[in-house]
């Protein structure tokens, strides 16, 4: 994908507020800090489209970006952090749960898993949801980077083994080497279709 143009749309937290639909979108999902927002960045190239930060919780909202005028990418807020007020924590779920459930242009997801860790309940959430709403999706394990190589494939088959989901359907991904950028690419121009 040639990108020409990346540019932030608008920020929501309810259905009022998301942009007119129009352009086919698609929506980045994860818990907080799994790297979201730097996958979206690597995608179109830029360092800073998409805020990034090191503290967990740090995208609250849900953040519409149009990339080539063509479709939108949407930045889901960090779901399943501990650590945030009960206040927020309360409104996160409904509040992604309505965007998945009511936004017709939606043509697909992408879910990211930290390669580090077993998935959990939000990943099993996003699973549920996707499944519920029909929408399909791409699985991506970030931070390849911080594992060594023996490490790596031990945790890629544990994950896949642990959501009974084969192998093969995860792309391994770092934001920091840009590994598995093209994949990520690939599979999204499938979900994404024609563009003008
Ligand atoms: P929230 O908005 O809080 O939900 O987080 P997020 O999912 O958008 O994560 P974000 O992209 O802000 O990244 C969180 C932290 O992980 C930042 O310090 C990033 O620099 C770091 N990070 C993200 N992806 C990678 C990666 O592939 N490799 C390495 N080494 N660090 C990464
Ligand atoms: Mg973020």
């Amino acid at each position: 994908m040639i990108i020409k143009s990346a540019e932030f749309v608008k920020s929501a937290a309810k259905l009022s507020q998301y942009p007119p639909p129009g352009l086919p979108e698609i929506a980045f999902a994860g818990r907080s800090n799994v790297g979201k927002s730097s996958l979206i960045n690597t995608l179109v190239n830029r360092k800073r489209l998409v805020k990034t930060s090191s503290t967990p919780g740090r995208t609250q909202l849900i953040n519409f970006f149009n990339i080539n005028q063509s479709f939108l990418f949407v930045d889901l807020p960090g779901y399943g952090y501990e650590k945030v007020p009960a206040s927020v924590k309360k409104t996160w779920g409904p509040m992604i749960e309505t965007y998945l459930a009511s936004r017709e242009t939606l043509n697909g997801a992408v879910l990211l898993f930290d390669i580090r860790r077993i998935p959990g309940e939000p990943e099993l959430d996003f699973i549920e949801w996707f499944d519920h709403y029909n929408i399909p999706y791409i699985l991506v394990l970030t931070k390849a980077d911080k594992l060594k190589k023996t490490k790596m494939r031990s945790q890629h088959r544990v994950i896949a083994e642990t959501l009974s989901i084969p192998k093969e359907d995860f792309v391994l991904f770092s934001a920091k080497t840009r590994q598995g950028k093209d994949r990520v690419w690939d599979d999204l121009e499938e979900l994404i279709g024609p563009t003008p």
